[in-house]
């Protein structure tokens, strides 16, 4: 028997100092997706999420709250689990820095990297961003304030040890030149491998002015650096029976505040570990809410039932996949949310689906064989990343139709004409959305599936379909549906599963509306 090929994918481990809000949904989401496409696509995918429950910062919201630390954290973990799972979220593992078999496996860790030599004893001193968790050295300060906070920061000074991070400069950068994909996406790759040239002092990994976390276990009056123990979450939680082998993980999702964890100091223990490092560490950008950054520390926030109580569960999934480029920074605009809900998914999807099942249920369908198949040079400019399709014309003064390919590199454009070319076009556009979501190209994804929606609406006006009733015209569009259910579905579940529902009845009948339109 062959194995089925696996899928491991991760949300960042979110600090439980509040309730869940759109910028840890949207991470959560596009992992998500991706578990959802895998899975369909047959492969055996493990999607992990959870919370990072150590450190000062949940110590210090605790504290404000009157509880303690594993108090205040259990009180929480229900709100992002309800969130997720409000969101049609289906996750394999939620996991907790506070596990027993986390602690355990963080503790063995530090006792390895400790007798390695990796691990030594020194006196830190440097200003220090609660928010962050990090240190700042003077030159990374902004009037004296963190960086991405803009609060007033702390002089620390206080022994620690250190992790030979130093040591890993030219390990790391041979291992970003040698895959170029590990820091995705791509624009996020040179500042990085800038910054390591620069040089990398060794890192403080203990602390002793808070014992929230794991105590190390050479010295316990030192307890483990938050960083330290929560990147470990996403091997640790492979190290159960059955789940070895899905190490390594073939993607870590987290936004681009925290790629440096992920790109130096992640790799850098597993390096010094001598543990395989993972395929693809991508960074998304940021929420902004009115162009600022959306975040519990600075006040500007929209939690999850805010977020679907605009136009429900999909739109919400669908706006924050089809508004920015995947990777870039978004503004979050609730009006726009509203238009795309009523431009696209009502107008556009919704109509499609039920136009043709009312059609359906008046004319019925005749099969036709598919006989046209994607041309080579189509694949072949596919696989070279070269096609984006903004456009599928429809102009048939000859009942033919048209598909422009436009060649984004070289500029050109040309133009095929076919009969019966909707399922010539289908089949390039499955080609075309599956090498999208497989290289995270999500919004590209929808991009895609809605040029080639638009193009199914204007195939019913241009052949007058209502009035011819033609049947097999009708199969063609039905088989067009169930694609485009099966294509969206990672993003919109709910509705896509109502659409499969209703197109693979005995009797196919206009059914429920799938989109009200908000006003
Ligand atoms: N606990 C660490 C992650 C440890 S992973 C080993 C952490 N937690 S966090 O709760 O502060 O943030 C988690 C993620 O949410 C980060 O990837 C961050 O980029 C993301 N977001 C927080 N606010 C955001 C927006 N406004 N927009 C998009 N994502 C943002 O960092």
């Amino acid at each position: 028997m062959v194995s089925k090929k696996k899928f491991y994918v991760t949300t960042p481990i979110y600090y439980p100092n509040d309730i869940p809000h759109v910028g840890h949904a949207y991470t959560t989401i596009a992992a998500d997706i991706l578990a959802r496409w895998f899975k369909i696509k047959g492969y055996d995918v493990f999607f992990l999420t959870g919370t990072d429950d150590h450190g000062k910062k949940i110590a210090l919201a605790a504290k404000k709250a009157g509880k303690s630390p594993k108090e205040f954290t259990d009180s929480l973990i229900p709100k992002f689990k309800q969130a997720w799972k409000r969101l049609n979220i289906k996750y394999d593992r939620f996991i907790r820095t506070t596990d027993k078999d986390h602690e355990k496996f963080v503790q063995k860790a530090l006792q390895e990297a400790y007798d390695k030599g990796d691990i030594y004893k020194g006196e830190y001193e440097g200003y220090y961003c609660t928010g962050c968790e990090a240190y700042y050295t003077e030159k990374d300060l902004e009037n004296g304030c963190c960086p991405i906070h803009k609060t007033k920061i702390e002089k620390l000074k206080e022994e620690t040890y250190f992790f030979k991070l130093s040591k890993y400069q030219k390990q790391l950068l041979d291992y970003y030149k040698k895959n170029p994909n590990f820091i995705s996406p791509k624009n996020r790759r040179q500042e990085i491998i800038n910054r390591v040239k620069e040089g990398l002092k060794d890192l403080s990994i203990s602390r002793t002015s808070f014992n929230w976390g794991i105590p190390l276990p050479f010295d316990k009056k030192h307890c483990c650096y938050v960083w330290f123990d929560a990147l470990y979450n996403y091997y640790s939680a492979t190290r159960k029976k059955g789940k070895e082998k899905y190490w390594p993980a073939d993607i870590h999702l987290i936004g681009k505040d925290i790629l440096w964890f992920h790109s130096v100091y992640w790799p850098a223990f597993l390096l010094s570990a001598g543990i395989k490092l993972p395929e693809v560490v991508f960074a998304h950008g940021w929420w902004t809410f009115d162009k600022e950054k959306i975040s519990k520390s600075r006040g500007k926030v929209i939690n999850v039932d805010e977020l679907i109580a605009i136009a429900g569960v999909d739109s919400a999934r669908y706006f924050l996949f089809r508004e920015g480029v995947f990777g870039e920074d978004g503004d979050f605009s609730e009006k726009v949310l509203v238009e795309r809900h009523n431009n696209e998914l009502a107008n556009k999807l919704g109509n499609l689906v039920s136009r043709v099942a009312t059609l359906i249920e008046r004319y019925g369908v005749e099969k036709t064989e598919n006989k046209i198949h994607p041309s080579e040079e189509f694949k072949k400019a596919i696989s070279k990343g070269k096609i984006e399709i903004k456009e599928i014309l429809t102009d048939n003064p000859k009942d033919n139709f048209y598909i422009f390919e436009e060649h984004i590199e070289e500029g050109g454009k040309y133009g095929r004409v076919f009969s019966e070319a909707i399922r010539y076009i289908l089949e390039g556009i499955c080609l075309l959305v599956e090498k999208q979501v497989e290289e995270y190209e999500l919004d590209k994804a929808l991009n895609t599936i809605f040029a080639f929606i638009d193009y199914c609406n204007q195939y019913i006006q241009n052949r007058k379909i209502w009035e011819t009733g033609r049947k097999r015209d009708l199969y063609e569009l039905k088989e067009s549906i169930l694609k485009i259910a099966e294509l969206l579905s990672p993003f919109i579940p709910e509705s896509a599963e109502k659409i499969k529902k209703q197109f693979t009845a005995k009797k196919i009948k206009k059914g429920e509306i799938l989109f009200r339109k908000i006003k």
